[in-house]
């Protein structure tokens, strides 16, 4: 039996790109079966409902989904559905590439983002008219869980270079929320060291002042939640636009794909939005189910088009997004 694939295109330039994503896995002789779901503005407008529970279910018992991007409603959409996959793990790369023109071109690294917790666990309340709080929540198995993900990632050699030899940076700020970064700092090093990983530390303050400065000396970063958010931003800055960043979603048997952008109003239903990110994203659901061989090949076969073009108008060229598309089928 194949693999069973939930595409979820959503709203906006989402309904563009994530075609071009499907066209891309499509170009394989792979057994993989597409189900096509919905969710979003658009969806709650028809349904008053964002993420309707089928698509939720779907999702959940799907070998890995595919999603766009929604509008207004993306926390509504996205934060259930990465609850769906079981994800603990987002992971994040930005790399710069050659014909693309970055802030700083020598840019590779791939973010490991705890998934579920830290301030992002939704425990938010108003106590009186003028205050309110937000409790944070670090737990020792999500913790490790996460650092045992990056010690893989690592030693599968998936990481790129910088950063300790073979091993990962993890970035924090234990040195004033000393418990509960304390704990997800002393959690993950006790990890890499239990499976012989080198890992070193940063503040993550310092780190967002470093990382820009000399961003080839570092590799793989494991965060909590918000600072894999702003961090990866961050780096996203530096690698030359939101069109080119892919991400993903891992849960222990299913996950989630989709480009870090959103729905872009400014340029969508124009089909000029940069397929880049959610073919990225494809060619890692693709590595994910196994076929490594064909992840390659996207990549190869994108970087060779960012090269030579035809490149979309977020990159300063003319092309529509299905030219770009078809520059990377052809190469396929
Ligand atoms: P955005 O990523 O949609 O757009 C920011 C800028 O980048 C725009 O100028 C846009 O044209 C450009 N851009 C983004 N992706 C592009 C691509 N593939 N090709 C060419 N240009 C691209 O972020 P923004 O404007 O902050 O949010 C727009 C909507 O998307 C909001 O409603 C927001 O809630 C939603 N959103 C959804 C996300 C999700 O579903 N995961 C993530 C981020 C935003
Ligand atoms: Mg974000």
């Amino acid at each position: 039996m194949g693999d069973e694939i939930v595409v979820i295109e959503g709203d906006g330039i989402g309904r563009e790109v994530i075609p071009a994503a499907v066209d891309v896995l499509e170009a394989f002789d792979l057994d993989l079966e597409f189900v096509a779901a919905d969710a979003g503005d658009a969806t709650k407008e028809a349904t008053g409902e964002a993420l309707p529970a089928e698509t939720y279910d779907l999702a959940a018992d799907a070998d890995a989904t595919l999603f766009g991007a929604a509008g207004e409603t993306a926390a509504d959409v996205i934060l259930p559905l990465r609850d769906a996959v079981g994800s603990f793990v987002n992971v994040r790369p930005a790399k710069a590439y050659p014909g693309v023109d970055a802030l700083r071109p020598e840019t590779d690294v791939v973010f490991l983002r705890e998934n579920t917790e830290g301030v992002y666990s939704g425990h938010e309340s108003r106590l009186s008219e003028d205050l309110s709080t937000l409790t944070r929540v670090v737990t020792s198995p999500a913790s490790r869980e996460l650092a045992e993900y990056a010690c893989e990632f690592v030693e599968d050699g998936r990481g790129p270079a910088g950063g300790p030899e073979d091993g990962f940076t993890v970035a924090h700020k234990a040195n004033v929320m000393r418990e509960t970064d304390g704990r997800f700092r002393d959690e993950v090093l006790a990890v890499a060291e239990e499976q012989g990983v080198d890992a070193d530390e940063e503040l993550m303050d310092a780190f967002a002042t470093k990382l820009p400065l000399n961003p080839n000396q570092y590799g793989v970063i494991v965060c909590p939640n918000l600072a894999g958010d702003v961090l990866s931003d961050l780096a996203a800055g530096l690698v030359g636009g939101l069109g080119l960043l892919p991400s993903a979603n891992i849960g222990h048997d299913n996950a989630l794909f989709e480009p870090v952008h959103g729905t872009a109003p400014d340029i969508a239903g124009e089909g000029v939005a940069n397929p880049t990110a959610a073919i990225l994203s494809a060619a890692m659901l693709l590595a994910h189910l196994g076929h490594e061989a064909e992840a390659e090949r996207v990549r190869d076969a994108v970087e060779g088009v960012l090269s030579d073009g035809p490149r979309t108008g977020d990159l300063g060229g003319d092309a529509t997004t299905g030219e770009v598309t078809d520059a990377v089928l052809d190469r396929l």
